[in-house]
């Protein structure tokens, strides 16, 4: 049946006026709830007029994380150079003693940026009235002799009196004396103050507060991130690059701003940087742009043992549509790659090589500059997928001199379906589209297209617009925190994890690399996986259990599955006492 054209009010389907009318009865019936306000094109703050107080980026372009102020820091013997001295800040009570010593001003809630709550953030004096550095507390000789641990809502156990002290830990990888991550003055940054970032941190899963280990598989999104999608639907949402109206600058700035703020963040520039879902699309990508243009039949591709389902499967369906071949890199019995195997493998043939920098399955950290470097002395062509690295180590894809680099949003604390590939703009450019429609195109005709630059021709279609402006704003706030911070604390709780659950009858570590980030998989005798991350989620703590995407390098180990905890910066050693917990009570069983 034909539907009449709507004339006039009385001509529509429904009355809106009366159905707004109803809905505002609705919720002002429902109790503890206020009316919505109706809007007005007169009551939607522009971001200028100050809609939502999204915090500016202080520091200079390509300046990662601003040098710390020195005075009255903390440096902890053996730091490389690359990490700044400190200012230890305590936690609790103490931390409005150490806010009153003078020469730590306070910044107001709204103008810490990124969402970093006031307690974390204080201005560093005498640099023009702005935020010179993110001061990560106050002066050591300010801090509290005992840490001001317990009585917090996430320590429901009281585990530190019911356990031994770890023992003292060995610190492969870093080479750097133990941080004493129970005590907050001793740890570089307030851990709890981050928490407080973190709003599903608060969670109660199964009536015990939420202990979140699965961060390998995605990490949860601070404050930041989500005001910043809200502020985009709220205030900018529209699509970019097609129009000439106010919403659709705001949002194509947002947009690109994210790419830029991607390139700073991998010390690229922008237009190396290309938007896709994630790691397994930009992948796919590469495969089938790059591939298909740059491997014929009979050349090879170089794996390692060690890499995710979506570092290997593109390659194998590539290898199978050009008659090409797959050749992996072994690892030893620690889990690292073989370097001499690496460099027999390579030969006239090899075209790529395609390796983690982080292993999911098992947390190793690759040598991937070494594992290029080899690479490009052959004139071969270097792929490292950065899913589980950018949370974890500062990523510099000119220091690593590869062509391309991939990463995830959702694991680096953004959206899910967002993410990046960078390419070297020579190697870009070498590389043909992949997905035809708009947005990639200069100008089409029915006879032929002639496409758009690096890197729109790779961007068919509407992006991921918001998600790309929610990523943009999980690297401003991971940069905040610094990831030499982050580094330098995730390899202690690493640490710290591996020294508790070692020990524990019928515990089997699967990784044993000396270089390892954030992972720690392991079997537990008589327990399936699953079993174990059952009896863990029953206390509220999420774990992996299964084979990771990772198939072939737990058959390496002689496993189907494993139990993955994986640590992020929000993670905390109490936490990390429940784990063991139950661990422990599994295997007294
Ligand atoms: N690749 C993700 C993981 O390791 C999903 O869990």
């Amino acid at each position: 049946m034909p539907i009449p054209t709507p004339t006039a009010e009385r001509d529509t389907p429904f009355d809106v006026a009366a159905l707004a009318q109803l809905a505002s009865q609705f919720f002002a019936a429902l109790p503890g709830t206020t009316p919505l306000p109706v809007a007005s094109a007169a009551s939607v703050p522009s971001p200028a007029a100050g809609g939502l107080n999204l915090p500016a980026n202080p520091l200079p372009p390509g300046v990662p994380n601003g040098p710390l102020p020195q005075p009255s820091t903390t440096q902890f013997a053996g730091l490389g150079a690359g990490v700044p001295a400190l200012n230890l800040v305590p936690s609790g009570p103490d931390q409005a003693a150490a806010r009153a010593k003078p020469g730590a001003a306070q910044l107001p809630h709204a103008a810490a940026p990124n969402g970093l709550p006031d307690s974390l953030v204080t201005a560093a004096p005498g640099i023009d009235g702005r935020l010179g550095g993110v001061v990560l507390g106050v002066p050591q000789a300010q801090a509290p002799a005992q840490p001001a641990a317990h009585g917090s809502p996430f320590y429901f156990l009281d585990l530190a009196a019911a356990r031994p002290e770890p023992p003292a830990l060995e610190l492969p990888g870093l080479g750097l004396p133990p941080l004493d991550l129970r005590s907050p003055a001793r740890t570089p940054f307030d851990v709890q103050a981050i928490r407080r970032d973190f709003p599903i941190l608060a969670e109660r899963v199964n009536g015990k507060p939420l202990v979140w280990f699965d961060n390998a598989a995605t990490t949860q999104k601070p404050r930041a991130v989500i005001d910043r999608l809200v502020h985009f639907y709220e205030h900018e949402n529209s699509n970019v690059h097609r129009a000439a109206h106010e919403l659709a600058a705001r949002a194509t700035d947002a947009y690109e701003k994210a790419r830029s703020t991607v390139a700073r963040f991998i010390n690229a520039s922008a237009e190396e940087i290309v938007f896709v879902r994630g790691c397994t699309e930009g992948i796919n990508f590469i495969a089938k742009s790059w591939g298909d243009k740059h491997i014929g039949a009979g050349d090879e591709i170089v794996v390692s043992h060690l890499e995710h389902h979506a570092n290997i499967v593109p390659w194998q369906q590539l290898a199978v549509a050009k008659g090409a071949h797959l050749r992996v890199i072994p690892v030893d019995d620690s889990g690292q790659i073989i370097l001499s195997e690496y460099q027999r493998l390579l030969g006239p043939k090899t075209k790529l090589v395609s390796i983690s920098q982080v292993s999911n399955a098992l947390g190793t950290v690759v040598p991937v500059h070494e594992v290029v470097a080899i690479a490009r002395r052959q004139g071969i062509t270097t792929l490292v997928d950065g899913a589980q690295s950018v949370s974890h180590l500062a990523v510099d894809v000119q220091d690593i001199g590869c062509d391309f680099f991939v990463f995830s949003g959702h694991k680096v604390f953004g959206p899910t379906g967002i993410g990046a590939v960078y390419g070297r703009k020579a190697v870009l450019e070498d590389t043909p589209p992949w997905q035809g429609g708009g947005n990639m195109i200069a100008d089409v005709s029915f006879e032929r297209t002639v496409f758009q630059g690096v890197p729109a021709r790779f961007e068919a279609g509407t992006g991921n617009i918001a998600d790309a402006a929610g990523l943009g704003a999980a690297l401003d706030y991971v940069q905040r925190i610094g990831l030499p911070h982050i580094a330098r604390y995730e390899h202690d709780l690493l640490a710290y994890a591996t020294a508790a659950i070692k020990p524990i009858r019928g515990v089997r570590i699967i990784g044993t690399a000396a270089d390892k980030a954030s992972v720690l998989s392991f079997t537990l005798q008589g327990y399936a996986p699953d079993e174990v991350g059952r009896a863990l989620n029953e206390e509220g703590i999420a774990v992996r259990s299964g084979h990771h995407c990772a198939q072939p390098i737990l058959r390496r180990f002689g496993v189907e599955a494993t139990v993955r905890p994986s640590f992020a910066f929000y993670n905390t050693c109490e936490e990390i006492d429940r784990l063991v917990a139950v661990v422990r009570r599994l295997a007294r069983a």
